[in-house]
């Protein structure tokens, strides 16, 4: 992520080694299985982004360099990276951060339980952080499984389904990031109005940072995101540019259509599926509508002082709207 700032820049990248260190430490567990087991998707890549955030809130306060920073930067990796070991279970995923995942490797008992492995040592060290911490982390993680699970289940009868899928994307993405930049705050000692002010801002630009990945998931290539495009599409999971193609469709958009409400686990109609919607108007309105989510979230940001910390979290923004990693 181009953080204008050159001081702040080494300063973030700095404290972003001593994570990684500290975190190649926390995947460790006393029976060598587990640890190969665990330490296979952290060492296969991954952006940090949720540390980042940690790293990059703790600037608002009057305490970045301490240690609870860190700590509370590895809880935030390590809650997400169990998560993507169930997430890739649920989806039937066989790509994650450019290597195999957990499943397709072992098999789904194995991801399943290391994904509890990691859950397990992510509460361990929030502990470290105190009561509050521990409150906040079980909260988060509360939202983030109903937000998994609400994703299965269909919007109910007269409930919008743009409305139901934005209270998913909050919940099993928004969540997590939102408590990446209160902790962020909290620890580096932000004022509690500077720590709100970030945890709303994190709050939309986390489900930003999904309705993204959405659209990745229907135009970037494996090179570019490491993971198998039309993978949501194929599972049937809905996301916003299928969501707002459908709300839109017309009648040149039949077949598309049908093909959405088909099996699209059969290899020629997924790719099908996949041409018609990266030509699809419905891509570029997804596209719109996230850039105005981070705009919305930018504007939270009046309670920090003017700065390089300020501007790179609205450039923190803006990347999330525009990523194509
Ligand atoms: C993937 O998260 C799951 C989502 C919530 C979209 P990331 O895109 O942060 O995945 P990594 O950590 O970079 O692999
Ligand atoms: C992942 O959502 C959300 C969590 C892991 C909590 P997705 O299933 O949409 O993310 P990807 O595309 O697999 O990374
Ligand atoms: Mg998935
Ligand atoms: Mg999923």
């Amino acid at each position: 992520m181009p953080v204008a700032d050159e001081a702040l820049a080494t300063r973030l990248a700095d404290r972003m080694l001593e994570v990684e260190r500290a975190l190649a430490g926390h995947v460790r567990s006393r029976a060598p299985f587990v640890t190969s087991a665990a330490s296979h998707l952290m060492e296969a890549g991954g952006k940090r982004f949720r540390p980042l955030l940690v790293l990059l809130a703790a600037e608002t306060g009057a305490n970045p360099d301490s240690d609870d920073v860190i700590t509370a930067a590895c809880v935030v990796e390590l809650t997400h990276l169990a998560s993507l070991y169930h997430d890739d279970v649920m989806d039937e995923a066989s790509l994650r951060r450019g290597a195999a995942s957990a499943n397709a490797r072992w098999d789904n008992h194995v991801a399943i339980l290391t994904g509890d492995f990691l859950f397990s040592k992510s509460s361990e060290l929030t502990a470290e952080l105190g009561a509050d911490a521990v409150r906040i982390q079980a909260r988060t993680f509360t939202r983030l499984v109903e937000g998994q699970i609400q994703e299965t289940v269909k919007p109910g009868a007269g409930e919008d389904p743009l409305e139901h899928y934005l209270d998913v994307v909050a919940g099993k993405t928004g969540s997590l990031i939102a408590t990446s930049a209160r902790y962020g705050a909290r620890f580096g000692g932000a004022t509690p109005e500077v720590e709100e002010a970030l945890t709303a801002y994190a709050d939309i630009v986390g489900t930003a940072f999904q309705l993204s990945d959405d659209i990745l998931d229907i135009s970037a290539d494996a090179a570019e995101s490491g993971k198998t495009p039309g993978t949501d599409l194929r599972e049937g999971v809905p996301t916003l540019p299928v969501l707002m193609a459908r709300a839109s469709a017309g009648p040149q958009d039949a077949r598309l259509l049908q093909l959405l409400d088909s099996d699209l686990s059969d290899d020629a109609l997924h790719a099908e599926a996949l041409t018609l919607l990266r030509a699809h108007p419905a891509v570029e309105q997804a596209r719109a509508y996230v850039v105005a989510r981070a705009q919305e979230a930018k504007a939270l940001l009046a309670v920090v002082p003017e700065g390089p910390v300020r501007d790179a979290l609205a450039i923190f923004a803006d990347h999330v709207a525009t990523r194509t990693t």
